[in-house]
């Protein structure tokens, strides 16, 4: 691609940033399409004065990462309903000058899961309750699926649980699995604690979908886990593949190649 007066900037804002897989991922999604456009990836510690700059320069779109997705709301001029309900935004779009806020992380773990496995009806058991267990767990329930969440501070899983009408287990006293879907979404298990898993490998029986969204190691000790007892699996690259497809959809109107994004992103990790 040859850059011109007339190529567009997109970009992520986060901190830290320097090892975000979304720089290779969108960029090879433009020469994929011909979309004459670049993705940067910024170090931000001030999220208001970065969005003053997505104004002032034209930016066209940026993906918000930790610790900023809460904190980027107020800045922006109008929200988009599922993720105004999560309270969060990981997209931003600048239509015309109007920068609007969306949540890909909802509907990308949603798409991720509905590849292998239907939502409506089905008992949902999420670990954790940060902001990843918050923005998938809506997509679930907007889905039509029922969760239970399991965490291991006991104050933060009832609250999550109860935005979303979901159950809550205190992790340290499960004894069983209530459901045929397992997602895990605190960091347990990535590198460099690969041999750590959220939880008991006793409770991981066969017939169960267990996905997880660290991607780094790509096969986690829980997915080895399920994988041995006969499970099928679903691991993070999946998901954050799917983010970052919705957000190129989201910017460029055109639809996302899809294969190519996920070979750049297995190729690097
Ligand atoms: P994110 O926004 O990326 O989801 P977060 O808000 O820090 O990150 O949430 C991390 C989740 O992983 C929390 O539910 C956390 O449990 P607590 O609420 O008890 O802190 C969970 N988590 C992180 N490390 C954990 C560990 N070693 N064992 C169990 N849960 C863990």
């Amino acid at each position: 691609m040859i850059i011109r007066a007339d190529t567009s900037l997109y970009g992520v804002f986060g901190n830290p940033i320097s090892h975000s897989l979304s720089p290779l991922m969108l960029n090879r999604a433009f020469a994929e399409t011909g979309v004459n456009s670049v993705y940067l990836a910024f170090g931000v510690d001030d999220i208001g004065a970065a969005i003053s700059g997505v104004r002032a320069l034209g930016i066209k779109g940026v993906s918000i990462t930790i610790p900023h997705k809460t904190t980027v709301l107020e800045f922006l001029d109008k929200i988009d309903e599922t993720a105004r309900k999560i309270g969060a935004v990981n997209t931003v779009v600048n239509r015309k000058g109007l920068l609007i806020g969306y949540n890909t992380d909802s509907s990308g773990a949603v798409r991720a899961l509905k590849e292998k496995t239907a939502l409506k009806g089905s008992d949902v058991v999420i670990i954790g309750a940060g902001g990843a267990a918050r923005a998938i767990g809506y997509g679930i329930v907007a889905e039509g699926g029922r969760i239970t969440i399991l965490n291991r501070t006991i104050a933060k899983g009832e609250r999550l649980a109860k935005d979303l009408g979901a159950n809550f287990k205190p992790l340290a006293e499960i004894k069983n699995l209530d459901g045929r879907i397992l997602i895990n979404t605190t960091s347990v298990g990535m590198t460099p604690r690969v041999d750590a898993m959220p939880i008991k490998s006793d409770l991981i029986e066969k017939e169960i979908l267990v996905m997880d969204i660290v991607y780094n190691p790509l096969k986690t000790r829980l997915l080895k886990t399920a994988e041995d007892a006969g499970c099928r699996i679903i691991d993070g690259v999946s998901m954050f593949v799917y983010q970052g497809a919705f957000q190129f959809e989201l910017w460029t109107g055109k639809k996302a190649p899809v294969e190519a994004m996920k070979k750049t992103v297995l190729a690097a990790l």
